[in-house]
């Protein structure tokens, strides 16, 4: 893609002047900083607050104060049907339709659901393939599941790692891991983007591979939802899970989501672990003994709807609803692209951007690889009112996304680094 940027200050005004989502900057609350909203380069790790979500709790709690359990059926949102507010926005950001969609737990909570419906190891068929570096919570994950079924990890948990020299992963070495495994691989789990790196991986292109070879194919999307728009049910994904609360902007340990692909969620068959929250509503209530899955994604659903988890998911959603998916990737693919080359003008500062250079295989974040000053610099940016995310070694993770993040916030990263490095 070619753009017109150029280093001038008044490049980055006119850009936000033309900016058709630049009113959403309003929207969210800042950390501080000597009197000033800080540069929130972090939405990565956690997403700010948007400012209606304030408003959303306190409807829940006069709620709770006025009808107590009353609330489950009445009031302004039912909370029996909760979870069931945030699929239509939801399904529009992941491309699924409602059947294929929960709001529950959180990520890592979910992705041990998963596992436990999806991989079933055989003496013959009983390998996961993963990204090495994974997040590490998807490895204790694996691991663990894996010495569940009395299996030994260093021979189920097959892990793929980037060429010599090489940080990002190419499809075709991950394609031929699992062709090479072939009918021993059960499944294939990967981090949809890697969260070190910011490489997106082609979910289509790996998920069709792992098909190929008889094996179900998963993604922790962790990075991806709400910043990458994507089409899980057309590109025959069979789970996903996904936290809530980074490019979402649903606040700390906010409730996670599942995907699972309609051709197994309609079956009740597909094995779940069962609570009531996941039993058919026709009977949830009767307290009889046997347990039968709803047949769609909610069926893996197991205790009461965490209510006050999942306000600021749907008030942030109502922002996603207004600005639109389509727009919000357009602003970032611009503006991602934008602190790229600015970064490219920084002379005498000794950094790689291990993140893809290819607008397809990256989101919102460049990763910058410091052999020296790592740590150094992002301190600097921290006193200069600029929050950015630091990872061993010598990565520094630049989000800007694009709902609150403007050019003259980039513009101002780039400044300060320039002018102290
Ligand atoms: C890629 C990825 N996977 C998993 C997790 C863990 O999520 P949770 O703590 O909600 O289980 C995170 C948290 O940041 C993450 O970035």
């Amino acid at each position: 893609m070619n753009f017109d940027f150029n280093t001038t200050h008044e490049y980055a005004v006119q850009q936000d002047d033309a900016d058709i989502l630049a009113s959403f900057k309003s929207q969210f609350y800042y950390p501080q900083h000597h009197g000033r909203n800080a540069i929130y380069l972090c939405g990565n790790s956690l997403g700010l607050q948007p400012k209606i979500v304030e408003k959303a709790i306190q409807i829940e709690l006069n709620t709770w104060r006025d009808l107590a359990v009353g609330g489950y059926f009445a009031g302004t949102n039912p909370w029996l049907y909760y979870h069931n507010l945030l699929t239509p926005s939801l399904s529009k950001l992941i491309g699924a339709n409602s059947r294929e969609i929960t709001v529950t737990n959180t990520l890592t909570v979910n992705l041990h659901l998963m596992l436990l419906s999806f991989y079933k190891p055989s003496n013959t068929r009983f390998k996961i393939i993963m990204e090495a570096g994974a997040f590490p919570s998807d490895q204790y994950a694996v691991e663990t599941i894996v010495k569940h079924w009395g299996l030994d990890p260093a021979v189920a948990i097959i892990e793929i790692a980037p060429l010599k020299d090489e940080k990002i992963l190419h499809t075709s070495s991950i394609i031929s891991v699992i062709e090479e495994h072939g009918s021993s691989v059960a499944l294939v789990l990967l981090g949809g983007m890697n969260y070190y790196t910011g490489q997106l991986y082609d979910l289509q292109k790996i998920a069709s591979a792992a098909h190929q070879i008889g094996a179900i194919c998963g993604f922790d999307l962790a990075h991806v939802v709400g910043n990458i728009p994507i089409e899980l049910h057309q590109w025959d994904i069979d789970f996903a899970v996904w936290c809530s609360y980074k490019y979402l902007n649903a606040g700390p340990g906010a409730a996670g989501g599942i995907f699972v692909h309609e051709k197994w969620s309609s079956n009740s068959d597909t094995h779940r672990l069962g609570g009531w929250w996941g039993n058919d509503e026709k009977t949830r209530f009767k307290m009889e003994k046997g347990f039968h899955a709803k047949a769609d994604a909610s069926g893996w659903n197991i205790s009461t709807t965490p209510v006050f988890n999942m306000i600021g998911l749907k008030a942030s959603l109502e922002i996603f609803d207004q600005a639109g998916m389509s727009n919000i990737r357009n602003k970032s693919i611009r503006l991602t692209a934008y602190l790229e080359f600015l970064l490219q003008q920084v002379p005498n500062l000794q950094f790689e951007i291990i993140t893809p250079v290819s607008v397809e295989e990256r989101g919102a974040q460049l990763s910058l690889y410091f052999k020296e000053n790592g740590r150094a610099i992002h301190d600097k940016m921290q006193e200069n009112g600029i929050i950015v995310d630091y990872r061993e070694p010598g990565v520094i993770r630049v989000a800007p996304a694009p709902l609150y993040c403007s050019f003259q916030d980039v513009y101002q990263f780039y400044s300060i680094l320039k002018e102290h490095f």
